[in-house]
């Protein structure tokens, strides 16, 4: 794993974007996976002026949704469907056949995590995935406790995903369960970028980047990845003990 540290938001989500640029100059048929939040928003902005200002086609690419929440309906403002819809597929003239995301109002969730499973399984290796971070050391729905050998299934929220979801969401909604990618496909994704930015994540990144590495504690198992990126802004970078 490397950290790397940008001077501000702007800049780290810049060379989010431009990662992905990159990827789909080198492979149109790459397979991208994303979490929606607060974090990427400004790197979907950014990629998508990227790719109209160098015309670089992106409808080629395998897009996989990081997570869902389950119960949530995709036109509820605070689904990740809505915001990938919103942030990436119109601005970008997405097909629905490239876009993989997990129907969370499905009646067989399991059946839903061996579709998304099957996917990638089928198109081979997720070739970039780009996360952020929970203040409880999430990624996706990995709650803390998850196993790191999971891939995609339905878990019980956490208390603090559960309070924290709500800033996503204009009425209160009723958060329980996720559906989500689990921590062995990040392991076998030939690159991961985690990123985050601001004063209140830099307790959270210390643990990533300085803790124990232990599933109680999930975004530790970034420090396991040979291609692993720590992408964060001067602010969330203030609790490193820079003498590691
Ligand atoms: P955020 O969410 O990007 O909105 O801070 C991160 C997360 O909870 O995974």
């Amino acid at each position: 794993m490397q950290l790397k540290i940008y001077k501000d938001h702007g800049s780290s989500s810049d060379a989010a974007a431009s990662e992905i640029i990159e990827l789909v100059k080198n492979k149109p048929n790459a397979i991208l996976c994303m979490a929606s939040g607060e974090t990427p928003r400004l790197t979907c902005k950014l990629l998508v002026e990227k790719a109209i200002a160098q015309k670089v086609d992106l409808r080629h690419i395998t897009f996989i949704g990081l997570d869902e929440w389950v119960g949530i309906p995709p036109e509820n403002d605070g689904s990740c469907y809505h915001f990938f819809h919103t942030e990436i597929f119109k601005p970008l003239n997405f097909s629905a056949d490239q876009v993989h995301l997990f129907d969370a109002l499905s009646g067989n969730l399991e059946e839903e995590c061996l579709k998304m499973d099957a996917t990638i399984f089928e198109k081979g290796t997720i070739d970039l995935m780009i996360v952020g971070i929970g203040m409880n050391g999430h990624i996706g729905f990995n709650e803390p406790g998850v196993s790191f050998n999971n891939y995609s299934h339905v878990i019980d929220l956490d208390e603090i995903t559960i309070s924290g979801g709500q800033k996503y969401f204009k009425t209160p909604a009723t958060l329980k369960r996720g559906i989500t990618i689990g921590l062995k496909h990040l392991q076998e994704s030939k690159k991961v970028l985690l990123m985050a930015n601001g004063t209140k994540k830099a307790g959270v990144i210390k643990k990533t980047v300085q803790g124990e590495i232990t599933n109680e504690f999930p975004a530790s198992i970034m420090q396991t990845h040979t291609n692993g990126f720590v992408m964060i802004d001067e602010e969330a970078a203030t609790l490193l003990d820079h003498k590691k």
